[in-house]
């Protein structure tokens, strides 16, 4: 029952709250993330071509009794994870990683024999962004040592059509993310709260929507274009981009400057 409890623990912490955490400085920097792709996208090998490796050479990096020593893949970009040893050696929590190119459990979590497999093909935009964190980790924190052939690179170091494939994705997942998290600067989300007894209200305040910043805002309902649905957000009324905005809407019987309304029904 334990085994169960700590399995689904797991995969719930695995989904919300790891891949944050490990990686937070890196998502924090999403821009400067397109920014350095565009510069120098995945593929590119010129800059430092390195080794290239077949994957039965690679296997031979898996820190088992006379290996050669500890090396991973990521996206055909392999590294030396020596330094991490207490993570990926043998007994390590994270010793199924080395020998090989398992990018696409670094993201399903799924860590058996089968999940541990370069295949991201079936993957989306933001899985691609989410993995892209990853590759990014291992080049700020360990060496790199070169390329895998297989899936990603020739045996001459070249990108394959399917790394050609991530990059696009990445690309486009990339700019998806930076045109949500402006919009989330634009349109914070409001406070909200409701109770049997004095109904519904919403309000901005400097944190609203977990939105840091220098203004509280008022709330608007913002209509999906061509919905009924709608969501609380706090909007600056003397900001002029929001005039011309027709899915804004001020809520009933609440004053066009009041930075707290009261939710009535109809
Ligand atoms: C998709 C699921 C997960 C993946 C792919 C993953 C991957 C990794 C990797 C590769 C490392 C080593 C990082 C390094 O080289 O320094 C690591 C470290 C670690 N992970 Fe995970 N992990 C996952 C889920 C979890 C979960 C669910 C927990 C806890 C409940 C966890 C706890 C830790 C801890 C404590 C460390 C060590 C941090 C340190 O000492 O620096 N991980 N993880």
């Amino acid at each position: 029952m334990l085994k169960y409890f700590v399995a689904l623990l797991s995969m719930v912490l695995a989904v919300w709250t790891v891949p944050e955490w490990l990686t937070f400085p890196i998502y924090g920097n999403i821009l400067n993330a397109l920014d350095s792709w565009l510069q120098q996208p995945l593929s590119d090998v010129s800059s430092s071509p390195g080794r290239i490796l077949t994957e039965d050479e690679l296997s031979l990096y898996n820190g088992a009794q006379g290996s050669k020593g500890l090396y991973l893949a990521i996206l055909g970009q392999v590294f030396d994870v020596e330094k991490g040893r207490k993570h990926y050696g043998p007994g390590g929590g994270y010793h199924f990683f080395t020998g090989r190119d398992a990018s696409r459990a670094f993201i399903t979590g799924d860590f058996t024999e089968a999940g541990l497999s370069s295949d991201v093909s079936d993957f989306s935009d933001s899985q691609i962004v989410a993995l892209y964190d990853w590759l990014a980790f291992y080049q700020k924190d360990y060496t790199p040592v070169g390329k895998l052939i297989g899936r990603f690179y020739t045996e001459t170091g070249q990108p394959t059509d399917a790394l050609r494939q991530v990059e696009a994705f990445l690309s486009e997942g990339l700019k998806r993310k930076a045109q949500a998290q402006s919009e989330m600067q634009l349109y914070p989300a409001c406070n909200s709260e409701w109770s049997e007894a004095s109904g519904g209200r919403v309000w901005c305040s400097t944190m609203s929507g977990g939105i840091h910043r220098d203004w509280v805002g008022v709330p608007r309902m913002l209509f999906s274009p061509g919905s009924v649905h709608s969501r609380c957000v706090c909007i600056r009324p003397s900001d002029p981009v929001h005039s011309e905005n027709r899915n804004l809407r001020e809520y009933k019987d609440c004053p066009p400057h009041a930075e707290s309304c009261r939710i009535t029904k109809g």
